[in-house]
Protein backbone atom coordinates (compact mmCIF):
# COMPACT_ATOMS: atom_id res chain seq x y z
CA UNK A 1 0.00 0.00 0.00
CA UNK A 2 1.13 3.41 -0.90
CA UNK A 3 2.62 5.43 2.37
CA UNK A 4 0.10 8.17 3.10
CA UNK A 5 1.49 11.69 2.73
CA UNK A 6 1.44 13.25 6.25
CA UNK A 7 0.27 16.57 4.95
CA UNK A 8 -0.13 18.38 8.65
CA UNK A 9 -0.90 21.26 7.39
CA UNK A 10 -4.12 20.19 5.51
CA UNK A 11 -5.38 17.95 8.09
CA UNK A 12 -7.76 14.88 7.25
CA UNK A 13 -11.07 14.63 9.32
CA UNK A 14 -13.22 17.87 9.29
CA UNK A 15 -15.78 16.28 6.58
CA UNK A 16 -17.79 19.29 5.03
CA UNK A 17 -21.66 19.21 6.10
CA UNK A 18 -22.81 18.25 1.94
CA UNK A 19 -24.73 21.84 1.91
CA UNK A 20 -21.01 23.09 1.89
CA UNK A 21 -19.82 21.69 -0.88
CA UNK A 22 -22.09 23.27 -2.92
CA UNK A 23 -22.33 26.72 -1.04
CA UNK A 24 -19.54 29.22 -1.24
CA UNK A 25 -19.19 31.58 1.84
CA UNK A 26 -19.24 35.36 -0.13
CA UNK A 27 -20.04 36.73 3.06
CA UNK A 28 -16.16 38.38 3.18
CA UNK A 29 -14.84 39.19 -0.39
CA UNK A 30 -11.54 37.49 -1.34
CA UNK A 31 -8.62 40.39 -1.78
CA UNK A 32 -9.41 39.35 -5.80
CA UNK A 33 -12.74 40.43 -5.20
CA UNK A 34 -12.04 43.82 -3.16
CA UNK A 35 -9.23 44.69 -5.88
CA UNK A 36 -10.69 43.81 -9.43
CA UNK A 37 -14.78 43.88 -8.51
CA UNK A 38 -17.72 41.57 -9.36
CA UNK A 39 -15.94 39.39 -11.30
CA UNK A 40 -16.32 36.09 -9.85
CA UNK A 41 -19.84 36.47 -8.89
CA UNK A 42 -20.06 37.06 -12.90
CA UNK A 43 -18.34 34.35 -13.71
CA UNK A 44 -19.52 31.40 -11.55
CA UNK A 45 -20.73 28.44 -11.76
CA UNK A 46 -19.08 27.95 -15.42
CA UNK A 47 -20.23 24.67 -17.42
CA UNK A 48 -17.37 23.51 -19.48
CA UNK A 49 -17.67 22.01 -22.62
CA UNK A 50 -17.06 18.35 -21.29
CA UNK A 51 -20.10 18.96 -18.77
CA UNK A 52 -17.54 19.37 -15.41
CA UNK A 53 -19.21 22.28 -13.62
CA UNK A 54 -16.77 24.73 -12.12
CA UNK A 55 -18.33 26.59 -8.88
CA UNK A 56 -16.98 28.59 -5.94
CA UNK A 57 -16.32 26.79 -2.58
CA UNK A 58 -15.30 27.22 0.60
CA UNK A 59 -11.87 26.52 2.10
CA UNK A 60 -12.57 23.83 4.07
CA UNK A 61 -14.17 21.93 0.82
CA UNK A 62 -10.88 22.42 -0.81
CA UNK A 63 -8.45 21.93 1.96
CA UNK A 64 -10.72 18.57 3.00
CA UNK A 65 -10.66 17.29 -0.66
CA UNK A 66 -6.80 17.71 -0.85
CA UNK A 67 -5.75 16.15 2.36
CA UNK A 68 -7.90 12.80 1.00
CA UNK A 69 -6.37 12.85 -2.37
CA UNK A 70 -2.94 14.40 -2.21
CA UNK A 71 -1.15 11.21 -2.90
CA UNK A 72 -3.80 9.74 -5.63
CA UNK A 73 -2.98 12.81 -7.66
CA UNK A 74 0.16 14.32 -7.20
CA UNK A 75 2.56 10.96 -7.04
CA UNK A 76 5.11 12.32 -5.27
CA UNK A 77 7.72 10.31 -3.19
CA UNK A 78 6.64 10.80 0.60
CA UNK A 79 10.21 10.23 1.25
CA UNK A 80 11.53 13.05 -0.94
CA UNK A 81 9.12 15.36 0.46
CA UNK A 82 11.21 18.21 2.43
CA UNK A 83 11.02 17.08 6.20
CA UNK A 84 9.89 20.80 6.89
CA UNK A 85 6.53 21.06 8.10
CA UNK A 86 4.88 24.30 9.00
CA UNK A 87 2.32 24.81 11.53
CA UNK A 88 -1.04 25.00 11.05
CA UNK A 89 -2.19 28.63 12.64
CA UNK A 90 -4.99 30.70 12.57
CA UNK A 91 -3.23 33.08 10.38
CA UNK A 92 -3.01 30.49 8.05
CA UNK A 93 -6.51 29.15 7.86
CA UNK A 94 -7.32 33.02 7.90
CA UNK A 95 -5.47 33.68 4.84
CA UNK A 96 -7.23 31.00 2.87
CA UNK A 97 -10.65 31.91 4.05
CA UNK A 98 -10.28 35.51 3.41
CA UNK A 99 -7.46 36.63 1.19
CA UNK A 100 -7.99 33.12 -1.30
CA UNK A 101 -10.38 32.21 -3.97
CA UNK A 102 -11.23 28.39 -4.26
CA UNK A 103 -13.11 26.82 -6.73
CA UNK A 104 -14.35 23.20 -7.48
CA UNK A 105 -14.82 20.82 -10.03
CA UNK A 106 -17.93 18.63 -10.51
CA UNK A 107 -17.94 15.69 -12.86
CA UNK A 108 -21.99 15.27 -12.09
CA UNK A 109 -22.10 15.28 -8.33
CA UNK A 110 -18.42 14.18 -8.10
CA UNK A 111 -16.12 16.72 -6.46
CA UNK A 112 -13.09 16.12 -9.68
CA UNK A 113 -11.15 18.77 -8.46
CA UNK A 114 -10.16 22.15 -6.79
CA UNK A 115 -8.52 25.12 -7.82
CA UNK A 116 -7.13 28.06 -5.44
CA UNK A 117 -5.52 31.32 -5.95
CA UNK A 118 -5.07 34.70 -4.57
CA UNK A 119 -4.53 38.36 -5.51
CA UNK A 120 -0.64 38.78 -5.14
CA UNK A 121 -0.68 42.51 -6.26
CA UNK A 122 -3.21 45.08 -7.69
CA UNK A 123 -2.03 43.45 -11.00
CA UNK A 124 -0.69 39.66 -10.53
CA UNK A 125 -2.84 36.63 -9.73
CA UNK A 126 -1.44 33.67 -8.39
CA UNK A 127 -3.23 30.09 -8.62
CA UNK A 128 -1.95 28.54 -6.04
CA UNK A 129 -3.14 25.01 -6.25
CA UNK A 130 -4.76 23.25 -9.20
CA UNK A 131 -5.52 19.27 -8.31
CA UNK A 132 -7.47 17.20 -10.53
CA UNK A 133 -8.29 13.26 -9.72
CA UNK A 134 -6.63 11.14 -12.35
CA UNK A 135 -9.81 10.19 -14.01
CA UNK A 136 -10.80 14.42 -14.34
CA UNK A 137 -7.22 14.99 -16.18
CA UNK A 138 -6.36 15.26 -19.98
CA UNK A 139 -10.12 16.15 -20.41
CA UNK A 140 -8.87 20.21 -20.84
CA UNK A 141 -10.48 21.32 -17.65
CA UNK A 142 -7.32 23.62 -16.78
CA UNK A 143 -7.16 25.18 -20.03
CA UNK A 144 -10.98 26.01 -20.04
CA UNK A 145 -10.59 27.55 -16.52
CA UNK A 146 -7.62 29.21 -17.08
CA UNK A 147 -9.41 30.77 -20.19
CA UNK A 148 -12.27 32.15 -18.57
CA UNK A 149 -9.69 33.11 -15.88
CA UNK A 150 -8.01 35.09 -17.97
CA UNK A 151 -11.18 36.49 -19.60
CA UNK A 152 -12.46 37.51 -16.26
CA UNK A 153 -9.09 39.00 -14.93
CA UNK A 154 -7.83 40.57 -17.97
CA UNK A 155 -10.51 43.25 -18.57
CA UNK A 156 -9.98 43.60 -15.05
CA UNK A 157 -6.38 45.09 -15.42
CA UNK A 158 -4.67 42.11 -13.99
CA UNK A 159 -1.65 41.82 -15.73
CA UNK A 160 -0.58 38.42 -15.08
CA UNK A 161 -0.75 35.12 -13.92
CA UNK A 162 1.43 33.39 -11.74
CA UNK A 163 2.01 29.89 -10.67
CA UNK A 164 4.58 27.60 -9.38
CA UNK A 165 5.46 24.05 -10.27
CA UNK A 166 7.38 21.20 -9.70
CA UNK A 167 10.79 20.64 -12.47
CA UNK A 168 9.45 17.26 -12.69
CA UNK A 169 6.24 17.96 -13.51
CA UNK A 170 6.23 17.33 -17.20
CA UNK A 171 2.75 17.00 -17.91
CA UNK A 172 1.75 20.85 -16.08
CA UNK A 173 4.68 22.46 -17.89
CA UNK A 174 4.38 21.19 -20.93
CA UNK A 175 -0.09 22.14 -20.40
CA UNK A 176 1.49 25.65 -19.07
CA UNK A 177 3.65 26.25 -22.44
CA UNK A 178 0.87 25.31 -24.72
CA UNK A 179 -1.61 28.38 -22.43
CA UNK A 180 1.71 30.44 -23.27
CA UNK A 181 2.94 30.58 -19.65
CA UNK A 182 6.55 31.69 -19.48
CA UNK A 183 9.52 30.85 -16.88
CA UNK A 184 10.24 33.84 -14.93
CA UNK A 185 12.42 32.18 -12.34
CA UNK A 186 13.12 29.49 -9.71
CA UNK A 187 12.84 28.60 -6.19
CA UNK A 188 13.73 27.13 -3.07
CA UNK A 189 11.35 26.43 -0.76
CA UNK A 190 11.68 24.58 2.68
CA UNK A 191 8.24 23.39 1.85
CA UNK A 192 7.89 21.80 -1.53
CA UNK A 193 11.73 21.85 -2.56
CA UNK A 194 12.71 23.72 -5.85
CA UNK A 195 10.25 25.23 -8.12
CA UNK A 196 9.72 26.35 -11.19
CA UNK A 197 7.92 30.15 -11.30
CA UNK A 198 5.85 31.00 -14.70
CA UNK A 199 4.02 33.72 -15.47
CA UNK A 200 0.87 34.44 -18.07
CA UNK A 201 1.18 37.74 -19.49
CA UNK A 202 -2.35 39.19 -19.91
CA UNK A 203 -1.44 42.36 -21.67
CA UNK A 204 -0.07 42.93 -24.58
CA UNK A 205 2.93 45.59 -23.04
CA UNK A 206 3.53 43.23 -20.47
CA UNK A 207 4.47 40.00 -22.69
CA UNK A 208 6.38 42.47 -24.80
CA UNK A 209 8.68 44.32 -21.86
CA UNK A 210 9.31 40.98 -20.82
CA UNK A 211 9.89 39.37 -24.22
CA UNK A 212 12.51 42.27 -24.97
CA UNK A 213 14.06 42.58 -21.73
CA UNK A 214 14.73 38.38 -21.17
CA UNK A 215 13.88 36.41 -24.26
CA UNK A 216 15.30 38.96 -27.45
CA UNK A 217 12.08 39.98 -28.45
CA UNK A 218 10.68 35.89 -28.71
CA UNK A 219 7.26 35.69 -27.51
CA UNK A 220 5.23 33.11 -28.20
CA UNK A 221 2.64 36.34 -29.71
CA UNK A 222 5.57 36.81 -32.31
CA UNK A 223 5.72 33.07 -32.96
CA UNK A 224 2.24 33.00 -33.87
CA UNK A 225 2.29 36.13 -35.83
CA UNK A 226 4.71 35.04 -38.24
CA UNK A 227 2.21 31.99 -38.41
CA UNK A 228 4.97 29.35 -37.32
CA UNK A 229 2.90 28.15 -34.56
CA UNK A 230 -0.55 27.27 -34.22
CA UNK A 231 -2.64 29.50 -31.78
CA UNK A 232 -3.64 28.20 -28.89
C1 LIG B 1 -1.72 19.36 -14.25
C2 LIG B 1 -3.24 19.44 -14.34
C3 LIG B 1 -3.74 20.54 -13.42
C4 LIG B 1 -3.59 19.76 -15.80
O1 LIG B 1 -4.97 19.89 -15.91
P1 LIG B 1 -5.75 19.09 -17.06
O2 LIG B 1 -7.16 19.55 -17.05
O3 LIG B 1 -5.47 17.65 -16.88
O4 LIG B 1 -5.00 19.60 -18.36
P2 LIG B 1 -5.68 19.74 -19.77
O5 LIG B 1 -6.61 18.58 -20.01
O6 LIG B 1 -6.21 21.11 -19.90
O7 LIG B 1 -4.44 19.48 -20.70
C5 LIG B 1 -3.70 20.49 -21.23
C6 LIG B 1 -2.41 19.90 -21.70
O8 LIG B 1 -1.81 19.15 -20.65
C7 LIG B 1 -1.03 18.12 -21.19
N1 LIG B 1 -1.55 16.86 -20.71
C8 LIG B 1 -2.76 16.61 -20.17
N2 LIG B 1 -2.86 15.32 -19.83
C9 LIG B 1 -1.69 14.76 -20.15
C10 LIG B 1 -1.16 13.46 -20.04
N3 LIG B 1 -1.88 12.47 -19.49
N4 LIG B 1 0.11 13.24 -20.46
C11 LIG B 1 0.85 14.24 -20.99
N5 LIG B 1 0.40 15.49 -21.13
C12 LIG B 1 -0.85 15.74 -20.72
C13 LIG B 1 -1.17 18.20 -22.64
O9 LIG B 1 -0.10 19.02 -23.12
C14 LIG B 1 -2.47 18.93 -22.84
O10 LIG B 1 -2.53 19.58 -24.04
P3 LIG B 1 -3.32 18.90 -25.28
O11 LIG B 1 -4.75 18.80 -24.85
O12 LIG B 1 -3.12 19.88 -26.39
O13 LIG B 1 -2.70 17.57 -25.53
C15 LIG B 1 -3.91 18.12 -13.94
O14 LIG B 1 -3.52 17.13 -14.83
C16 LIG B 1 -3.60 17.70 -12.52
O15 LIG B 1 -4.38 17.98 -11.61
N6 LIG B 1 -2.46 17.02 -12.30
C17 LIG B 1 -2.04 16.58 -10.98
C18 LIG B 1 -1.79 17.73 -10.00
C19 LIG B 1 -0.82 18.74 -10.56
O16 LIG B 1 0.20 18.42 -11.11
N7 LIG B 1 -1.20 20.01 -10.38
C20 LIG B 1 -0.44 21.13 -10.89
C21 LIG B 1 0.41 21.72 -9.84
S1 LIG B 1 1.13 23.24 -10.45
Amino acid sequence: MAKQVDISSTPIGHEPEPSRAWAADLSSPSLAEQLWGACWQEGFPLTLSTGVSARRADYLLVRDFLAKHFNEIFFVNPDALPKFKSSRSAARDLFYQQVSDHFAFYSGDELVGVLTGNAVDWSTYYVRTIALLPQAQGRGIQREVFQHLVSLLAPAGVERIEIEVLPGNVKQMRALGKMHFQVIGTKLSERWGALVQLAKFLSPESERAFADQYCLGLSQSNINQRGERRNI
